[in-house]
């Protein structure tokens, strides 16, 4: 039978002007080209010859749909999309089985009544799907089925996703439950289009108070989600703005809801606790008050005829400024449940956050700890919340720091569901500008055993319900993609929330798979490139942590603000409870039963046991559990001060190496993704270089303890501008002083904005690389030159956002950058100069200059 023959039934008008639709669709796709817009789903065509073969051969070229709903419709027009990027192929559509062979796609049920001899594997579960070839008439019919119409799209996306990665169709028999019933991602975007925490750009949904117009980048992201078995997706900001579910709001919220809809993917939205007073014209929001009780529910009711489908709400209350029960002497249950009832009746859920703790606890009281404020706010409450209540949970118990225990609530609540609280958004850990894939971070908590029950309850299995019989639980990830053209910023960030959802999905999927998958999908099979960008996501989080904190010690970065760069002292002192408890002595919190704040006690023996002891405490957590003497001597047998000195110096030689290994993929990557992560990996020396210099340059001066390999303090290679012949520059203090090699740097005094500094170099002659390291603040746009011996040898503006708007930038940890000259051939006795000139508020500071032999 020849495949092509012409269909029997003619396509009805509005299949046709489907087929339109989704070509043009399919050229729309090939203009985003290699920007980062289509992400994993690129569809490139396969070069390989054999397996095009194979596919070509085996793959069906008709796809029959067996259900009209719209999610079907995305999953039949996918497969199109998907055929025609791989194999350049058009597949036809039909209704009824062709005589020949066909992909079919169907519910269960209606499969059964198709195919009466399919035999269907018993125990799948809602979204859960099945892939199998059978056979009918001669046919081979490759069947993609599932319980309900979004199991059928996420296999077909799995069908995709095997086609993309090469897999033979032969092999094509495939079964797979999701392993959680909750799987969402929670954007914090505000109303005004700014986004809390986004580094890409602004938000997707909102502009000016309102849901954009334009919402095809909202009904894109939703496919993308899909494609990874997310089916639910929040909109605002958890610090919620009450108007967010105001009568004005809820016509625009049912627009977000129908672009995610043919996706499966159904709307959140995240609530204020005050609005029955701030937008329901009571004066009270107390959660027992009848009158509060009604406005949730009609505000419920409104919602949901407007949205049937709609998910629910996320709640932050009592926390960092919230509004929350504890107004009324209520208790979190009570807040949780009062919304919790009316969503009930209609099907939707509450993720009631266990983010709860005391912003402004008193430093003084060596015995206060922020890391026992989820466990101690929701323990006593287990078995108080209402079935549809689902408490969400940070993977730790401080705020999403480099290196956490997992956190102890997750062993704390037998009779509660459970989320855990996954940040994609890169927060703490380099805001997209580093490259920091946190798959293998996230794995550790998930995989920990918190022995909340005999015979094992690893922390993806507590969440997901499985230990404890909770109907439901699972994850959810903050995403916080913004308008940049690649959604969120870093060209290889995209691993983060591909890994977050291949997780939420099998959370016993291995890192090195995730990675693997996730680099085939994005670049292509080329062994190099995959092994290479393999290579460098799977090391990225333990060289971040190198060259931050380790040891557990956290908030190095300035916890106050941006959360960004080093501002070591920032975390202590002070209400939010992030402290290092750091002196001459010695450094760490000592949250020990026997001397500290009593913290381990919130863990299950053997856990409880084994932080509690130092003998036992394995090094990585040290200073999370213990306060200890800068000379204690670590399992490794380094002291802590020396392992702190060294990770920092390997850490910083990793982000280099990961600039090697990047150039050697030149050519092999295209031009626009290799350019912008080249730029991104050369930023992230630079402030790699930063973070390690501001922090052993504090330990040092804290513990007055010398680097055993003496490279703290001595930089044979550095020119501090300080030191520098100025002319309309002046030196001046930063602050916090470990943000300036030397706690000084030069600014621009004079009044017409020019100033230059320069030196003599007499050292050898010889080609260098001249790194000029400065501040590029965002309250304007200096100009620097480089001038060896009269000639200009480089320029550049300092118009990067460093770290992202609206913070006071000064010259700081957040804004020290460096622009690197290379290959500069010198001379001994050549006059190095930088001219500059000043912009605005940014009066081109410099640091100092690193002059190094030149690299390849
Ligand atoms: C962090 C973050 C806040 C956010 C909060 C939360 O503290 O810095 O911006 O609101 O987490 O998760 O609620």
């Amino acid at each position: 039978m020849n495949p092509f023959c012409v269909a029997k039934n003619p396509l009805p008008f509005f299949s046709r002007l489907f087929v339109l639709l989704a070509f043009i669709s399919i050229f729309a796709v090939q203009s985003h080209a290699e920007s980062g817009y289509d992400a994993w789903l690129r569809y490139e065509l396969i070069d390989d010859a054999t397996v095009k073969s194979d596919y070509d051969q085996s793959l069906p070229a008709v796809i029959v749909t067996l259900d009209n709903s719209e999610v079907v419709q995305s999953a039949r027009n996918e497969l199109i999309r998907g055929v025609r990027g791989m194999l350049d192929r058009t597949l036809r559509m039909e209704t009824n089985l062709p005589d020949e062979n066909a992909i079919l796609l169907g519910t269960l049920d209606e499969i059964k009544q198709k195919l009466p001899d399919f035999r269907a594997p018993t125990d799948l579960k809602k979204d859960g799907f099945c892939l199998r070839t059978v056979s009918k008439g001669g046919h081979k019919i490759l069947v993609i089925t599932a319980p309900n119409d979004r199991g059928v799209l996420y296999g077909t996306f799995r069908l995709l996703l095997d086609l993309s990665l090469y897999k033979p169709m032969a092999d094509l028999d495939e079964k797979e439950n999701p392993y959680a019933p909750v799987r969402v991602i929670n954007l914090w975007d505000n109303l005004s289009g700014a986004i809390e925490r986004g580094y890409a750009g602004d938000s997707i949904f909102w502009k000016d108070g309102h849901i954009v117009k334009d919402l095809t980048r909202a009904s894109d992201y939703a496919r993308l989600l899909a494609s990874l078995g997310i089916d639910g997706c929040s909109i605002n900001n958890v610090n919620a703005d009450a108007r967010a579910i105001d009568n004005e709001h809820i016509p625009e919220l049912a627009r977000v809801a129908a672009a995610f809809r043919p996706w499966g993917v159904r709307l959140f939205v995240s609530i204020n606790f005050g609005s029955p007073k701030k937008i329901g014209g009571l004066d009270t929001f107390d959660p027992l008050d009848p009158r509060v009780i009604a406005f949730w529910t009609n505000k419920v009711d409104e919602i949901y005829a407007a949205i049937p489908d709609f998910g629910g709400f996320i709640m932050k209350a009592d926390s960092e400024g919230e509004l929350g029960p504890s107004a009324y002497g209520r208790t979190h249950a009570d807040a949780a449940n009062v919304v919790a009832r009316p969503l009930q009746a209609h099907g939707g859920i509450v993720f009631y956050r266990g983010f709860v703790y005391n912003s402004h606890a008193d430093w003084h009281n060596l015995k206060l700890d922020r890391a026992k404020a989820a466990y101690d706010n929701f323990h006593h409450l287990d078995g108080q919340f209402d079935d549809n209540v689902i408490v969400q949970i940070k993977n730790g118990p401080i705020d999403f720091q480099v290196r956490e225990p997992a956190s102890p609530l997750f062993g704390g609540l037998e009779k509660t569901a459970m989320a855990i609280e996954l940040q994609i958004t890169q927060e703490y850990l380099g805001q997209q500008r580093h490259l920091c894939f946190e798959v293998p971070m996230w794995k550790e908590t998930l995989d920990f055993d918190l022995h909340a029950k005999r015979g094992g309850s690893q922390v993806k299995a507590l969440v997901a319900g499985k230990i404890f019989g909770q109907p439901t639980g699972g994850y959810a990830g903050v995403a916080n993609v913004g308008l940049d053209t690649n959604w969120l910023g870093h060209p290889l960030a995209m691993a983060n929330l591909y890994g977050f959802g291949r997780l939420a999905w099998d959370p016993n999927l291995s890192s090195e798979q995730i990675a693997d998958e996730w680099t085939k999908l994005t670049f292509g099979h080329d062994p190099q490139v995959v092994e290479t960008i393999t290579d460098m996501q799977l090391n990225s989080w333990r060289a971040y942590e190198n060259y931050t904190g380790p040891l557990g010690v956290g908030g190095l970065t300035d916890i106050i603000e941006v959360h960004y760069g080093p501002g070591i002292e920032s975390c202590e002192r002070n209400g939010w409870g992030q402290w290092i408890r750091a002196d001459t002595n010695g450094i760490g919190m000592d949250r020990t039963v026997a001397t500290g704040t009593g913290y381990t006690a919130q863990y299950h023996p053997p856990v409880s046991d084994r932080y509690e002891s130092l003998k036992t405490c394995p090094d990585k957590l040290l200073l999370f559990f213990h306060h200890v003497s800068y000379n204690y001597v670590l399992h490794s047998g380094k002291t802590v001060v020396q392992h702190v000195y060294d990770a920092h110096y390997q850490g910083v030689q990793e982000v280099q190496h990961f600039v090697e290994q990047w150039k050697s993929l030149q050519g092999k990557v295209d031009e626009q993704r290799y350019n912008e992560t080249l730029a991104r990996l050369e930023y992230q020396v630079g402030h790699a270089t930063e973070w390690r210099d501001a922090v052993c340059q504090w330990f040092y001066k804290m513990s007055g303890i010398r680097d055993k390999f003496n490279r703290v303090g001595n930089d044979p290679n550095r020119i501090e501008a300080e030191s520098m012949r100025l002319n309309g520059y002046q030196v001046f203090d930063v602050t916090p002083w470990e943000t300036a090699s030397g706690g000084k740097a030069i600014h621009i005094v004079s009044a017409d904005g020019h100033g230059s500094a320069g030196f003599t170099w007499t050292n050898k002659p010889g080609w260098y690389d001249i790194a000029v390291q400065y501040y590029d603040q965002t309250n304007g746009v200096s100009q620097y030159k480089l001038l060896v011996a009269g000639q200009t040898v480089d320029q550049w503006l300092a118009d990067d956002m460093l770290p992202s708007r609206n913070v006071p930038s000064l010259p700081n940890g957040h804004t020290s950058t460096r622009h690197t000259a290379h290959g500069v051939v010198l001379r001994t006795g050549d006059q190095i100069k930088i001219e500059a000139a000043a912009d605005g508020g940014e009066k081109a500071p410099v640091d100092y200059v690193e002059i190094e032999p030149a690299s390849d």
